[in-house]
C-alpha cells in the first residue's frame, strides 16, 4: 500500500513508541515524514532507520509547551518538504507514580498540562495553518481510554487527554470546510517505553490491564498506529470529528 505518496507527515513524539511506529507505517505508505520528538537521541535514531530502509524521514528537535519551538517544527516540515498534509500529535510526559488528586504537586499539573494538552493545542495551531496553505490536510490526536474513562490516581493524566477529545471535535467543525480532517485515536496498552517505565513503578499495574482487555493481550504499537495512519490516508477521506477507540476492547469496561 502506498496512499500517501508525496505527502508530508509531522510526528510528535515520534521518537519511540506509537509516535515512531506511525512514523514508519506513514513512510512506509509513501510519505515523507518529520519527525519531532524533545529526545534528540532517539529521534535522530528513529530518523536515520527510516532513511536506512529507503524512507525519506528528517529530526526535528523541540518541546511541545514551548510555542516557539512548536512554530519552528512545523516551520522545519515546511522548509524540508515543502508542506505539510498529515499530523499524528503522539508525544507525552510519562506518567510517573499515580497520585489521588489532592496529593499533586500544582507545578507536576502544570508540566503536565503544558505538554499533555496545551502542547497538543499548540501543534495543531501550528499545523492548522501550514495545511491551511496547503489547501487541506488530516491530523491525529493521540489520547488514551474513552471520553468517561476514569483511572485512580491519573487525573493530571486523563484530564489532558479527555480534553483532547473535546478539541478534536471543535477543531473538526473549525476546519472541515477548509478540507482539514481533525480525529483522535483511543489506544489501549501497548508495549511501549512509557509501559514498561509506568509497570516497573507500579507493580500488578500489567496484570490489571490484560484483565481488562478483552483481547486479552497488550498489544504492540503498530497495531494502534495502523489506526492512526488510516485516518491520515485518502481512505479515510469522510472520517472527520471521531474519537477511534484501538484498545482491544478495553472500551467495553470490563475484560
Ligand atoms: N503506552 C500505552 O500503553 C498507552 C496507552 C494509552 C495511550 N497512550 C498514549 O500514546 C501516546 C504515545 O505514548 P508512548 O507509550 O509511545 O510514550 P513514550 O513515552 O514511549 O514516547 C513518548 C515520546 O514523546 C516524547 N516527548 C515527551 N515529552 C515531549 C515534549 N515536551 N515535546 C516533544 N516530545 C516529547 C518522548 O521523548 C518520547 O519519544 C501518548 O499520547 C500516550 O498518552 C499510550
Amino acid at each position: 500500500m502506498a496512499s500517501l505518496v508525496g505527502k508530508v507527515a509531522m510526528i510528535t513524539g515520534g521518537g519511540q513508541g506509537l509516535g515512531q511506529a506511525c512514523a514508519n507505517l506513514l513512510a512506509r505508505d509513501g510519505a515523507k515524514v518529520v519527525i519531532a520528538d524533545i529526545n534528540p537521541a532517539t529521534g535522530e535514531a528513529a530518523a536515520e532507520l527510516i532513511r536506512a530502509s529507503g524512507g525519506e524521514a528528517s529530526f526535528v528537535q523541540g518541546d511541545i509547551a514551548r510555542e516557539a519551538e512548536v512554530a519552528a517544527m512545523v516551520a522545519h516540515a515546511v522548509e524540508t518538504f515543502g508542506g505539510l498534509d498529515c499530523a499524528i500529535n503522539s508525544a507525552v510526559l510519562p506518567l510517573g507514580q499515580r497520585v489521588p488528586l489532592d496529593q499533586i504537586e500544582t507545578a507536576d499539573w502544570e508540566r503536565g498540562m503544558a505538554v499533555n494538552f496545551t502542547g497538543v493545542f499548540l501543534c495543531m495551531k501550528y499545523q492548522i495553518r501550514a495545511m491551511q496553505a496547503r489547501g487541506g490536510g488530516s491530523i491525529v490526536n493521540i489520547g488514551s481510554g474513552n471520553e468517561h474513562t476514569g483511572e485512580k490516581g491519573l487525573s493530571w493524566y486523563l484530564a489532558a487527554k479527555q480534553g483532547i477529545y473535546g478539541m478534536t471535535k471543535c477543531a473538526a467543525l473549525d476546519y472541515g470546510a477548509e478540507g482539514i480532517r481533525v480525529n483522535a485515536v483511543a489506544p489501549g496498552p501497548m508495549w511501549t517505553p512509557l509501559l514498561r517505565e509506568n509497570a516497573a513503578l507500579n507493580p500488578g499495574h500489567l496484570d490489571k490491564h490484560v484483565a481488562r482487555v478483552p483481547l486479552h493481550r497488550i498489544c504492540e504499537p503498530e497495531e494502534v498506529a495502523e489506526a492512526a495512519v488510516w485516518l491520515c490516508s485518502p481512505a479515510a477521506s469522510y472520517v472527520t470529528g471521531v474519537t477511534l477507540s484501538a484498545d482491544g476492547g478495553y472500551v467495553l469496561g470490563s475484560g
